[in-house]
């Protein structure tokens, strides 16, 4: 039998690489897609099958986290034994801008899908993707046991949707289990980001594209880890018999400085003539600084990081300078 799975969010950066790594591995991989009017799967063009093709293995669907009617048909009809919830409007800052419907589609489209799964009646497990924006300035280092303080209308929604998890796996028995994951990073990153926003103005300004880089606070700390070691955590969490929570992390952590000295560093240009801090990009309430206490993931499941911090930020400016090559 084909072990098949279903997932959100796939054309974002994680459900990119998730869907890659199921494939090898042999699943059928399906996923929904939100309508637009223009191409969003291009994260997805090194795996795409034409479903006519013999032996296509990963399937599309137009859906959206807002919908939860067509979820639990999808589920009922697909009948997947992994659902990976990672479908959200995920930028922290648009969150304050866009509050309402963040909430919409991070919170209540995850109670959604649980419902669509507690309805559907299928028997899955389901990882939900947690943040460690749920922490918000509870003291360093952060693990399972950290309080959730959150600081952002995003960070609400997904404690909101965690709790909403928890509820429906003690109350009706359901396999769900979060990943609190910290920043996960990679070439495939939201281009509004901090971290691709610095490694594209390195790649534009080498290439005299760009002159001035505006940002924001660069005080604040992250633990910054690959996002493909992540989504090979996601799967240890969904095998782990036990539905339960783990924080996902590197265990070290960087300012936004820190990570321009790194970025314009790697090719010899200083960031300070270039960097102009723009109020618009402070935001209302910060978070100051996240690091990962991640002993249970690597006790319970054998999972620990190899991509280090400074590897992180060269793997990003090689391939955005590659990136700017090709053009
Ligand atoms: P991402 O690149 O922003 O991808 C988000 C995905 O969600 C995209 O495929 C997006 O589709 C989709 N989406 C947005 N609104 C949707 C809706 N209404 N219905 C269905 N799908 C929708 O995020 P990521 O970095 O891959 O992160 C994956 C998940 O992990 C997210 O839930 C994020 O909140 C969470 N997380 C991320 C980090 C991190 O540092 N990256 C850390 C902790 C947790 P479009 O392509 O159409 O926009
Ligand atoms: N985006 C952005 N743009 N952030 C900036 C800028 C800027 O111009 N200048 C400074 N920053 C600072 C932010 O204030 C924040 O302290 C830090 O850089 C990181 O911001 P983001 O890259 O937007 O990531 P985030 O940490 O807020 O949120 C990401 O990580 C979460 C996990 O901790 C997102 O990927 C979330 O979806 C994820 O849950």
């Amino acid at each position: 039998m084909t072990t098949k799975a279903f997932v959100t969010g796939c054309t974002g950066q994680a459900g990119s690489y998730l869907i890659e790594q199921l494939l090898a591995k042999g699943y059928e991989v399906h996923g929904i897609i939100r309508p637009a009017s223009t191409f969003t799967d291009t994260r997805l063009k090194n795996i795409y099958v034409d479903p006519h093709d013999k032996g296509a293995n990963f399937f599309t669907y137009y859906g959206d986290l807002m919908v939860g009617g067509q979820l639990t048909d999808l589920l009922y009809s697909i009948k997947p034994d992994f659902v990976y919830n990672l479908g959200a409007q995920s930028h922290v800052m648009r969150s304050f801008e866009m509050p309402e419907y963040t909430c919409d589609v991070v919170g209540l489209g995850t109670l959604r899908l649980i419902e669509a799964i507690r309805k559907s009646g299928i028997k899955t497990r389901m990882y939900q993707s947690s943040s460690s924006e749920m922490f918000g300035n509870e003291p360093a280092p952060q693990s399972e046991a950290t309080p959730f303080s959150p600081r952002s209308p995003y960070a609400c929604a997904k404690v909101f949707a965690h709790n909403m998890c928890c509820n429906y796996r003690e109350g009706y028995k359901l396999h769900i289990s979060c990943g609190i994951l910290f920043n996960m990073d990679s070439p495939r990153r939201l281009p509004t980001a901090v971290t691709k926003k610095i490694t594209m103005a390195v790649a534009n300004i080498l290439n005299n594209k760009q002159d001035k880089l505006f940002l924001g606070n660069l005080d604040a700390k992250r633990d910054w880890g690959y996002a493909p070691e992540y989504t090979e955590a996601m799967q240890l969490i969904l095998e782990h018999d036990a539905p339960d929570d783990f924080v996902i992390g590197t265990g070290e952590n960087h300012t936004v400085k820190e990570f321009l000295d790194v970025a314009f560093g790697y090719v010899g240009i200083d960031w300070h003539e270039y960097v102009v801090i723009d109020k618009q990009y402070l935001r209302p309430t910060e978070v100051n600084n996240l690091l990962a206490d991640a002993r249970k993931a690597e006790q319970v499941l054998g999972w620990t990081p190899k991509v280090r911090f400074k590897e992180l930020v060269e793997i990003m400016v090689e391939s955005d300078i590659r990136g700017m090559k090709c053009k």
